[in-house]
């Protein structure tokens, strides 16, 4: 049985324990925010024990894993901290939002397992395109394309505390909604090895200091993947990632899979687990988190490890890089 903490006790921690709470090898045995009440009411819900920091925690209990559920810019030293003291790790996205913060999550990761939660990796219909990938039936990838565009008010970034700000949040669409895809696009794609790229703010100008829009074109293997992202939408339409192959195109849009060949057009078909959040963060916890104590268990390399997203990283933080000038 391993016993478990969840630290920063907000929206996406309420997944996480609904996972753990339902998993046969785990157990909560504690929380902490710094919003004391956060934290009493998830020690209610799960019947574990309450604190208000991860020190004060970690001053009173050994736990065998840390869930990270903070603000972005805490995954990293958190990690490490937890990392030195033999305590393993499972962070929320993004891995860091900082060379340094990268830099110290390698640290963490010679000393414990730690596993970054990019749970769309998990769905069937990405499971599908990569074997149909690597089987090579359509041809050679050529290039790929992919679309966020979604909706977040003010609200959502003057309530949070830490949200649209460059010191927690690290970034704005980019780091925070659509990582996920970027992180699929380089999964399929491989390696960055060129990246030019813009931000701006749009209906958000003068509401946040990161972007709530960004475009990026990236190179991989001489191929191209071409990104855009933006909060400035009226609804959360569905993430759309088209794979451009040689004999096919693969069209991968929310949960669905399309082969689309020059003689039509064929679905493929999958079961759904249902989703234990909001509908757009998808149906991978409880397969990501399942499969990151199973993989301590069986010990063998866990598929979310920090090595499998280090090229997510690159691209994400050269993407920063690139076109955060374009903001002042
Ligand atoms: N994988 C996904 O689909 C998904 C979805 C939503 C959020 N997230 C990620 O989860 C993380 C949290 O996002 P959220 O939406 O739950 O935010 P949130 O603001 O709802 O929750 C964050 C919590 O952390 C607490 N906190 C802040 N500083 C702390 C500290 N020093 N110690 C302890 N607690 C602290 C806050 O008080 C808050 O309760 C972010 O990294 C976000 O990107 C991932």
């Amino acid at each position: 049985m391993f016993h478990v903490a969840i630290i920063g006790c907000g929206g996406i921690a309420q997944v996480h324990a609904s996972v753990l709470s339902r998993l046969p090898n785990t157990e909560i045995i504690a929380c902490a925010d710094i919003r004391p009440e956060r934290a009493s009411a998830m020690a209610e819900k799960t019947g574990c024990r309450a604190y208000d920091s991860l020190d004060a925690l970690l001053e009173a209990e050994h736990p065998d894993c840390v869930h990270l559920c903070v603000p972005h810019a805490l995954h990293a030293p958190m990690a490490l901290q937890a990392a030195l003291r033999g305590i393993a790790v499972f962070s929320e996205k993004p891995p860091a939002v900082t060379r340094e913060q990268w830099a110290e999550l390698e640290e963490a990761a010679e000393k414990v397992p730690l596993g970054i939660c990019f749970q769309n990796r998990y769905n069937p219909n990405v499971k599908e395109a990569e074997r149909i990938l690597a089987s090579g039936e359509y041809g050679a990838l050529l290039g790929s394309r992919a679309f966020v565009t979604w909706h977040r008010e003010a609200p959502y970034y003057s309530e949070s505390g830490w949200r649209g700000t460059w010191a927690l949040e690290g970034g704005g669409v980019l780091v925070n909604q659509a990582v996920h895809t970027l992180d699929l696009l380089i999964r399929f794609m491989g390696r960055p090895e060129q990246i030019e790229a813009h931000m701006a703010n749009r209906h958000l100008r003068g509401v946040i200091e990161v972007e709530d829009t960004v475009e990026a074109y990236l190179k991989c293997g001489g191929k191209p993947a071409l990104f855009y992202a933006t909060t400035a939408y009226t609804s959360d339409a569905p993430v759309l990632i088209d794979l451009n192959l040689e004999k096919a195109t693969l069209r991968l849009e929310a949960d669905e899979l399309e082969i689309r060949t020059p003689a039509g057009v064929e679905r493929c078909t999958f079961e759904l687990p249902k989703t234990l959040g909001k509908d757009y963060w998808g149906t991978g916890h409880f397969a990501c988190i399942a499969d990151f104590y199973a993989s301590i268990e069986e010990e063998r390399r866990y598929q979310n490890d920090l090595e499998s997203v280090r090229f997510t990283e690159e691209a994400m933080l050269g993407i920063i890089e690139a076109a955060k000038g374009d903001l002042n």
